[in-house]
């Protein structure tokens, strides 16, 4: 069933029951009309896989999966990934969910406090978006990230389309970043402690590195993916460190740009469902100080090699291997 607005239909499309609604221009739908607890209909997989793919995020409200219940529906849509040695993050029995708590700690992991980690990462606004294990040379495909716990205020997340990004370079641009790659690394920019540090050690021991093209060609969609973010990306190919710095910086803005955001007010039982392979995503910066608890459970699909316009895949450097987790 289409609604009609004024002048034209607006899309949103119905089928078995299950209504896909658009949150903003460029990103984001909102599922309704589905219990993602009940065996789905294949007719209802496809269309929930259709709204990821072209949505690049969708978000169901009021649902009440539990762990069982999130590895099923995500197996409806591909190969739960399982993270070798996570302890604790995984609920007992359940390798293929991560839960994280708050904010990561991970400062006080390496012998520092919090603030000082994050005094020493490398400083830019743009620093913190990402898409899921980007370094890796087979990111996942897609994450579907449910709220058990959330503050009553702050804690959104934010999402931005780096297809529309893409689009909405210019001709020139486009052609221009067609051709390039660039080096994908965990821990870029970290400004290392005088003497010994303990997160450098261990960075230089679970470093993981990967050459990806910096414009992607998305493997279902076909669409061309503008590859870039400010947590993993460290230098563009066969640019000098400056020149690499300025493109770079325009590309991370062009990808953030307002009108290729969308932001999600959680509640508990929301689920969100992305597109890991055409968008990048920013956690909140806004409820750590707050003291509320905000529990998240993380279901990822394995993803395969980013491909490049020319045909080119990506290669790994160090700490990657395709399908090896
Ligand atoms: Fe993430």
């Amino acid at each position: 069933m289409a609604a009609t607005g004024v002048g034209r239909t607006v899309e949103r499309e119905t089928a078995s029951g299950v209504e896909v609604s658009p949150v903003a221009g460029h990103i984001g739908a909102e599922i309704s009309g589905v219990d993602l607890t009940e065996e789905l209909s294949e007719e209802t997989v496809g269309v929930i896989r259709a709204a990821v793919l072209r949505w690049k995020v969708v978000f169901f409200r009021g649902q009440s999966l539990d762990h069982a219940g999130h590895v099923a529906f995500a197996r409806r849509f591909g190969e739960p990934v399982v993270l070798p040695r996570r302890g604790s993050a995984s609920p007992a029995g359940v390798p293929e969910i991560e839960t994280t708590a708050d904010r990561l700690e991970l400062g006080g992991r390496f012998g520092m406090e919090h603030e000082e980690w994050l005094a020493r990462r490398r400083h830019t606004l743009l620093r913190g978006w990402h898409c899921d294990h980007g370094a890796r040379v087979d990111p996942p495909a897609a994450t579907i990230l449910r709220a058990e716990t959330v503050p009553p205020y702050g804690g959104d997340t934010t999402w931005a389309n780096l297809a529309a990004a893409y689009a909405g370079l210019s001709a020139p641009v486009r052609e221009f970043v067609d051709g390039l790659r660039a080096e994908h690394r965990l821990g870029v920019g970290y400004q290392p402690r005088p003497g010994d540090d303990a997160y450098v050690r261990h960075l230089l021991d679970h470093q993981v590195a990967t050459v990806h093209p910096l414009v992607r060609v998305h493997p279902v969609s076909g669409e061309r993916v503008l590859f870039v973010n400010g947590y993993y990306v460290e230098q563009i190919e066969g640019l000098s460190r400056a020149e690499s710095a300025a493109v770079l910086e325009m590309l991370l803005e062009q990808a953030v740009l307002p009108e290729y955001t969308v932001r999600f007010r959680w509640e508990p039982g929301s689920v969100a469902f992305w597109d890991n392979r055409a968008t990048i995503h920013l956690a909140p910066g806004d409820n750590a100080h707050l003291g509320f608890p905000r529990t998240m459970h993380r279901v990822m699909l394995a993803g395969e090699v980013p491909v490049g316009v020319n045909g080119k895949p990506s290669e790994p450097i160090t700490g990657t291997e395709a399908g090896r987790w």
